[in-house]
């Protein structure tokens, strides 16, 4: 007997979530630029094997056990970018089967290593990060070679509809109870699609107004589990139709959201998850009633080899924390975003900008600039405000207001210009996003 509320069971298999044991849902509060959209972090690794994966591969596992198709020789074969292959690997050990899984060796070392230790049997390829089907020297065709040996069945999660059930029958329940029915738009990465589609089936019966919103990388991009839009097309499960939103983020973007949320939020959130966050943040309106969830499908631990090329200041004999002065300037800009005198938020900005017709600084870099920008900004990227100070107003008195894309970077403005002794300075709180969203005007050169 498995007890939930005492948290005692019979096997570790019970302890695989369900609407009565679910992954927890927590607030985002620190890396948040909204007032009013809630964020919530639905946290995956708690999974017994420690990605949104053990549900997949739980499901797939237990259809095929059903259908009868795992024959007597009990071997598995399965392509995989780590996470599959961790879950089934260990649920192999409960039932007595033995896996073999294919893999690209661009999937970090912690991975393999770990689906080693597991007792799975790994096969590692010179592949994409993410198996692309139709490479014929690629993890997914190596699996489909492996299968067509009688004694092996491929539950292949790129084209079982035990993959998306999985999530139909898991995730969607969990969320809508923990959410009371008020969530307002799902978020997630995209790999297999089997999390968008089926739990975003499941909301959408529900209630046919949630939004659901799928994130990708870019293309060549280092985040394993995800893919592009290009690796997207080559899988069954991608119905971009059934989104309300699709959104590229970078992978500069989702490391360094990742570093935040470690830091800033004390979630141990791996890359794929700050990649989920980013785009939630570029798509959600900040809104009274928005309760967004997000998923994050796995901790950053697998990921040190990952984070170390991406994020600097982590690497052996590196700088190892941060130094005091860093921290204080993190406090400067943590009083400035809470300090009502040097923000202000978008609807106030635009009847500023209508009546007063202030200054408008925007300090990203120049290829954001130059996409979309507040209607009549001047571009001075951050990293120039210093050596172009000459061409800042001499009346100290100007009304300025400084924006960025989201209303972070915008604060170091508001930091700079304040110590240059202007007095009227305020950074836009949500930034461009926010602006765009409200309909207000603006203009790319
Ligand atoms: C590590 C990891 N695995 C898998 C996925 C994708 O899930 P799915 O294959 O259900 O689309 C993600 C998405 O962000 C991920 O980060």
């Amino acid at each position: 007997m498995n007890d939930h509320s005492l948290r005692v069971y019979d096997s570790i298999v019970g302890l695989l979530p369900s609407v009565d044991n679910p992954t927890p849902l927590v607030r985002l509060n620190r890396v948040i630029p909204f007032e009013h959209t809630e964020v919530y972090a639905k946290l995956e690794w708690y999974n017994p094997f420690g990605a949104i994966k053990d549900r997949v591969a739980f499901n797939m596992m237990r259809d095929a056990e059903d259908r009868g198709v795992i024959g007597a020789d009990r071997n598995l074969v399965e392509p995989t970018s780590g996470n599959t292959g961790l879950g089934l690997a260990m649920l192999a050990n409960v039932n007595g089967y033995s896996l073999t899984t294919t893999l690209s060796n661009q999937i970090p070392l912690e991975k393999r290593t770990m689906l080693r230790l597991f007792g799975a049997d790994v096969v590692e390829l010179e592949d994409d990060l993410c198996p692309a089907p139709w490479a014929p020297e690629g993890a997914i065709a190596r699996a489909h070679e492996i299968a067509e040996q009688p004694e092996f069945h491929m539950l292949n999660q790129y084209e079982n509809p035990a993959n998306p059930e999985a999530h139909y029958m898991t995730t969607g329940p969990e969320i809508w109870r923990q959410t009371e029915g008020t969530v307002t738009h799902f978020v997630a990465g995209l790999g297999t699609c089997g999390t968008i589609s089926g739990t975003g089936r499941y909301l959408k019966e529900q209630d046919p107004n949630v939004q659901v919103l799928g994130v990708h990388p870019n293309e060549g991009h280092d985040i394993p589990g995800v893919r592009s839009v290009r690796q997207l097309e080559q899988t069954r499960f991608f119905h971009p139709d059934e989104y309300e939103g699709l959104v590229e983020i970078h992978d500069k973007e989702a490391f360094e959201l990742c570093l935040r949320l470690n830091r800033e939020e004390s979630i141990t959130a791996g890359p794929s998850s700050g990649l989920a966050l980013a785009g939630a943040l570029r798509l959600i309106p900040d809104e009274p009633g928005n309760v967004a969830v997000v998923i994050f499908p796995d901790s950053v631990f697998k990921y040190a080899s990952s984070v170390v090329k991406h994020l600097a200041g982590l690497g052996p004999g590196q700088a190892s924390s941060r130094s005091k002065r860093e921290e204080l300037f993190d406090e400067m800009i943590e009083n400035t975003r809470a300090n009502p005198d040097l923000t202000i938020d978008v609807a106030s900005a635009h009847e500023l900008w209508e009546k007063q017709e202030p200054l408008v600084i925007d300090v990203r870099d120049y290829d954001e600039y130059r996409e979309t920008h507040v209607q009549g900004a001047v571009s001075i990227p951050l990293e120039e405000l210093h050596d172009r100070r000459s061409e800042l107003p001499e009346d100290r008195h100007t009304p300025v207001l400084t924006v960025c894309q989201r209303g972070n970077i915008s604060l170091s403005g508001v930091l700079f210009l304040t110590s240059l002794g202007y007095q009227n300075v305020r950074s836009i709180t949500g930034g461009t996003n926010a602006w765009q969203e409200m309909g207000y005007a603006t203009e790319s050169s």
